[in-house]
This record gives structure tokens, sequence and C-alpha cells, in this order.
């Protein structure tokens, strides 16, 4: 087995194994500082922080030979016999002239860059730079270009290139590029041809100093206010995973986190910006009957005890499940239903998208299907009612006066349902409608009850993939909002609290489809197998509007 020594420490690699020294040193708990090298990206060993002494061990006595120069660990492919060392009296010293040469003209505006806190040259100064500073002090410029998506803080940069590269690899769009030469680099775009493309975002998340800022973000929170969750996208059926930074209750920023399985390192903007519609003011946020007297504002406790004897008395009841929901809001919701009514019809609720999916260069791709869990809804209604509906046909059957009393979930966070559709539910006399918004459907309700955006519920989505994803909630819901899973949880008379994690254990062991997931899931997410070898949906997909709600 070919070996390795990493400052002392010896790492066996797998036979064919290809791993630069950076990568190997991780392996063995040990992290060389970086700036240029990102696991996703092509190698172009240009900062030299990653320096770090070589040798090869001659395999029959044993010694080992250095060689007399430092060698860039990023761009050095680990083999039988080598030996690294990464703490010496020269490594550290090259450590601190990168250092003191990126500080030359470096701007100390780190008082107001948003990306202090959080900056890898001012960390590795920190650990590697020198505390005395040999140039004399000169006024420094800190000029601010507008580049598009994006702002480009021009002289913070330490032109590592990542961005350049990720525009070129990754999202294959071209945009941005180095101008000039030698101590005049600068990155920059062509006049008349910004940064403007669906990934553009990623390209703060890599830049590892303030050059690039986020518009969205720009001076609105210090980093270390802010408290980062794990969570996964659900603005469409990648399911990327992602962080949620947030700052008591209100959501400043999401990020993508990596996971090999889904999105690598990457999310898209309508991922990273399509958050806005959480903390809409419009948003429905007490449960609202509506009586021959009118609609008026109710409590909770009138809903509990109101609709199981509604859907208890009906004569065909029906339910809409949302591909909005988790897993184990869908599986409560199914039981529930059928718990208050044998005869229960159950479908799936629209499915927005668009025409087609969007692959980018890198491998990245944007799905057409504009909601997190189809899948895992899909898999709860067919177990319950032994196929799928679709809303298409829902609304038909709706339209012939079939049912007396229904319970549609939504959650969509754009406009779903237009007045022509939601006139079509004829010879309802109880119509539950569980949403963010209110909407023309909403207005017709008997109960309009208010829903929980995606970062305030906790629970499971499958993707596109039948790559199953748990995400734990991350803020509070406004006040009067109870989320799905809790009102479900109440009304099927369980005790406690609600617990996505039992819930899912629950439908692991009734639905084959969800056996993988028997346990913690892993942060990553476990993968599904499909019921078939092809699609396993049944339900049509129904076009929606797609555009972020602003
Ligand atoms: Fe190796 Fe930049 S990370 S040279």
């Amino acid at each position: 087995m070919p070996t390795v020594i990493i400052d002392g420490r010896e790492l066996r690699l797998s036979e064919g194994e290809r791993l630069n020294g950076i990568e190997a040193a991780r392996r063995v708990g040990i992290e060389i500082p970086h700036y240029c090298w990102h696991p996703g990206l092509s190698v172009v060993g240009s900062c030299r922080m990653c320096l770090v002494e070589v040798g090869a061990r001659d395999p029959k006595t044993g010694k080992v030979t250095m060689q007399p120069k430092l060698a860039p660990a990023c761009n050095t492919i680990v083999a039988d016999g080598m030996v690294l060392v990464t703490e010496s009296e020269k490594v550290a010293l090259a450590r601190a002239r990168v250092e003191e040469g990126l500080l030359l003209r470096h701007p100390i505006d780190c008082p107001i860059c948003d990306k202090a806190g959080e900056c890898r040259l001012q960390d590795y100064h920190f650990q590697h730079g020198q505390d005395q500073r040999r140039a004399d002090i000169r006024p420094f410029t800190s000029r601010r270009r507008d580049i598009g998506d994006i702002t480009l803080f021009v002289d913070r940069c330490i032109m590592c290139s990542r961005c350049v590269r990720f525009v070129n690899e990754i999202s294959g769009t071209g945009e941005l590029m180095v101008v000039n030469r030698g101590a005049h680099e600068e990155i920059d775009v062509a006049p008349g041809y910004p940064l403007h493309n669906k990934l553009s975002g990623n390209v703060v998340d890599l830049c590892p100093v303030g050059a690039l800022a986020d518009k969205d973000f720009l001076y609105r929170q210090r980093v270390w206010f802010l408290r980062n969750h794990k969570s996964v996208c659900t603005r469409c059926a990648t399911g990327c995973s992602i962080w949620i930074d947030e700052n008591q209750d209100r959501i400043y920023r999401v990020r993508p986190r990596e996971n090999p399985h889904v999105n690598r390192w990457w999310i898209c903007n309508e991922g990273r910006y399509g958050h806005s519609y959480v903390h809409d003011p419009r948003r429905l946020t007490s449960p609202v009957r509506r009586t021959a007297a009118g609609r008026a504002p109710v409590d909770w406790s009138e809903v509990i005890d109101e609709a199981p004897k509604r859907f208890q008395a009906a004569r065909r009841p029906a339910g809409v499940i949302s591909p909005f929901l988790t897993v184990e809001e869908a599986f409560l919701l199914c039981r529930l239903l059928h718990k208050w009514h044998g005869q229960v019809v159950l479908a799936v609720g629209p499915v927005p998208s668009t025409d087609a999916d969007e692959t980018f260069p890198g491998g990245f791709v944007i799905s057409a299907e504009k909601c997190p869990n189809r899948r895992g809804v899909e898999a709860v209604v067919s177990h319950f009612a032994g196929g799928v509906i679709g809303w298409e046909e829902f609304l038909a059957r709706a339209a012939r006066s079939e049912f007396d009393a229904v319970w549609i979930t939504a959650g969509y966070p754009l406009p779903w349902i237009d007045a022509e559709q939601a006139s079509k539910p004829a010879g309802v006399e109880t119509l539950v409608v569980q949403d963010l918004f209110p909407s023309p459907l909403s207005d017709r309700a008997d109960f309009e009850l208010p829903g929980a955006a995606w970062a305030e519920r906790e629970g499971s989505y499958v993707n596109r993939n039948h790559w199953l994803q748990t995400a734990r909630w991350t803020i509070r819901p406004p006040a009067g909002v109870r989320t799905e899973g809790s009102l479900f949880w109440e009304l099927l008379g369980r005790e406690g609290l609600y617990r996505a994690q039992a819930v899912l254990e629950e439908a692991a062991v009734e639905i084959a489809y969800f056996s993988p997931a028997r346990g913690p899931v892993p942060e990553e997410g476990v993968q599904l197998t499909p019921p078939t070898a092809d699609e396993p949906s049944a339900a049509p997909l129904s076009r929606g509007p797609t555009a972020i709600r602003r």
C-alpha cells in the first residue's frame, strides 16, 4: 500500500488514489494554509501560501532526503515514500513572507469590511504573519466597483483567481478576468459584460478576503452576530445543502454547505436570495374562521375542536398534500385524515415547474421542478391511498362536487393559485386551507390556517435523485403561526412535542421506500431506492409561476 509521511504521521493511500499535499494532510488532521486552491476548481498554485518541505524516503535504508526548495502542497501529488514537512522554520518564514507581501498594499479597512470575522487574510496573519511591519505605511486606496450581481472592492483582492476560474469552469459564463500585469493586476469585467449568471453568488463564498461582496448582505450584519444552521434549500428539486445564517429570527444569508452527493460546494442565486418571502409582512399569522356573520380570527383551540368533527361527519372528504411539506408532515396529515375518515381521497398538490433542467459546465443542476419534496410526498400518499392523484385530477373531481370536506396544504413561496382554479371546488361544506399567504382559495376557506415557512419547520425532503436529507428549524415562526407538524401531531392526540425524527422512524418502518432512513440520518443525507427504475411518479406536473416573490 503506498505510504506517505506527513509531519511524522503515516498516511496509507489506496491503490491508484491521487491526492495533493493539502488533501493528504487533511486526512491526518493537519490543515495547510492556502488561498488559491479550492477542491472544486483547477489548480493554479499562484498564492504560495501552501509551501511545504518535500522529500523522499529510501525504501531500503529508510534515509530521508529533502529537496532544497519548498514546493506548493496544492500542486504536489503525493506518492509512495514521499515525506512532507508542514511545520518547520523554513515553512514558517515562507508563510510570513507571503502574508507580508499581501499586506503591503492591502487596505486596512477591516472595521467596515463585510468579511471581517471570516477573512482568511486576517486569520492567517494572526496564525502565520510576523508582528513587525518592515515597509513604510502609505495611504491606501479602497476602490469600489459595481461589476454586476456583485460588488468588487478592487484593492482588497489578493489575486487568488478563484472567482475567474469559477466563471470559466463551473458557471461557464466567463465574465471575470484578470486585467493588467504584475503589481497592477486587477479583477474586472469587460465593458458592457457585467457578472450576471444564475450561479454568480458563489464567487462571494469563494473569495478568501473581502474583495467580492454580496449586494444582498453588504453592511447588514457583522458575521459574529450570526448563528449558522445546517438546512436544505427548498427552491427546486435539487435540494442543495445550505447554511442559514440568522440573527434573532431573521435570515440574513444563505450559503452553500458542502455535500458531495448533492450540490458539492455550490448553490444557485434563486436558493441564495429567494428567502425574503419568509419575512414578508403579508404572511398569514392567525387562524381565520368564516361563518355566516363573516370572517374573523379565532384561536387554534377552536380549529382543534371543530375540524375533527367536520371531517368525521363528512360523506366524502379529501386532502391535498403539498410537495412543500416535509415527509414527516405529509405522513402525519395522511394518517390524520385517514383516522378521521377511512374513505378519504388523497392528492398531491401542484408541482410548479419550468420547461427544463439547467445544467452548468461544472455539473451543477437547477431543476425544472420548483418544489423540494415531490418524491417524498408521493411515496407517502401512495402508501396511504394506494396510488397518486395529481392536482389537475383533484380539481376536476372537486369541480364535479365529489368532495364535501377538503383540507388543502400549500406553503408555496410564490403565488400559486388563481381565481379560476380557486373557484373550482364546488359543493364543499368544509374547506380548510393551510398556507403562507392569502390567496383566492384561502379567501373562500371555512378555516384559513397560517402555515410555517421552510426555515421555521423541521423534517426531511427527498430530492430529484431520491436523496433524503433532514433539516432542523432555524428560526421561530411569527407569533400566532403553528408549524404544520405540531398541529397534525396534536390533532392526532399524540403526547408531548412534535418530533420529526420519531415520525421519520415510523415512516421508515411502514414504507419500504424510506427504510434506508431508519436511525439518525447522516448530515449529508441518505440514498433511497426508487420504487422502479423509472420515475416513480404517477402525478402529472402542473405548471405554476416561478418568479421569486418580492
Ligand atoms: Fe497552493 Fe495557492 S494554495 S499556491
